[in-house]
């Protein structure tokens, strides 16, 4: 079966600075890549090239099918890409239903009946019901984790992109997140989790990559990093 996301020889330098030197990985249908490796090493780039906010010099990223690099990020996210930010940036005026809303009707600027509907079912799944009419600034960061993972459903994405969605995490907050992401994953949809953290990647990952100071990356399981110490506990 073809995989669902190819990335090969990924390049990209900013300023001059040769940040990815030859990157590439595969990831089938429901498979969940961690993407480790020290600060500074292009795991948020990796993720934005993926999505289309960043260009790779050269490189391509094919996603069932479809050559990304040539795509603006709209139609990435409707092709089935969905992704959380290293810093929640939800509208934190708007309250946490109205930023669900706006996700499921992004790009068509008209709101449908079914829209709302939408909006609940994935305020539902991700366990924040009770509080839907609450600002967004209001929530607490495991709260708001789960409301970026809202967001990056809205377009019933097959993959997710999440950018250390554990960052920063009481222990409760952690499992709830955990918990979530196991539970979206068991319906089939592949990710890309970046963290640190080998008990998160543990849990989570079937395989790791983990990238590093040279543009180099180096590929294996959990186990296999884990053992030479690469990461975080
Ligand atoms: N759009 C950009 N323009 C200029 N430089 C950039 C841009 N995006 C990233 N960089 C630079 O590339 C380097 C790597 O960034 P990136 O955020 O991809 O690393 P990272 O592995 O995600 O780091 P961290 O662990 O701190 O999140 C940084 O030095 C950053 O300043
Ligand atoms: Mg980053």
């Amino acid at each position: 079966m073809d995989p669902l996301l190819v990335v090969s020889r990924l390049t990209k330098a900013f300023n001059g600075v040769q940040l990815l030197h030859g990157v590439g990985f595969r990831l089938g249908a429901g498979e969940v890549l961690g993407l480790a490796g020290p600060n500074g090493t292009g795991k948020t780039t990796i993720l934005n090239i993926i999505c289309g906010l960043v260009r790779p010099d050269a490189g391509a990223v094919i996603f069932d099918g479809h050559d990304l690099t040539e795509l603006p990020p709209h139609r990435i996210a409707g092709l089935g890409v969905g992704r959380t930010f290293q810093l929640p940036r939800p509208m934190r005026d708007l309250t946490v239903f109205e930023n669900v809303v706006v996700a499921v009707a992004a790009g068509r600027g008209v709101l449908r009946p079914r829209d709302r509907a939408k909006a609940r079912d994935l305020l539902a799944r991700v366990g924040l019901s009770d509080r839907e009419q609450w600002p967004a600034g209001r929530l607490s960061s495991g709260a708001l984790r789960r409301l970026e993972v809202a967001r990056a459903l809205a377009t019933c994405p097959r993959l997710l992109l999440l950018d250390e969605p554990f960052a920063a995490l009481s222990i409760k907050e952690e499992r709830e997140l955990m918990a979530l992401l196991k539970s979206i994953n068991r319906q089939g949809v592949a990710m890309i989790l970046v963290s640190h953290r080998r008990r998160i990647l543990r849990q989570l990952a079937h395989r790791v990559l983990l990238t590093t100071a040279e543009g180099t990356f180096r590929e294996g399981t959990p186990g296999e990093l884990l053992a030479d110490g690469e990461l975080e506990v």
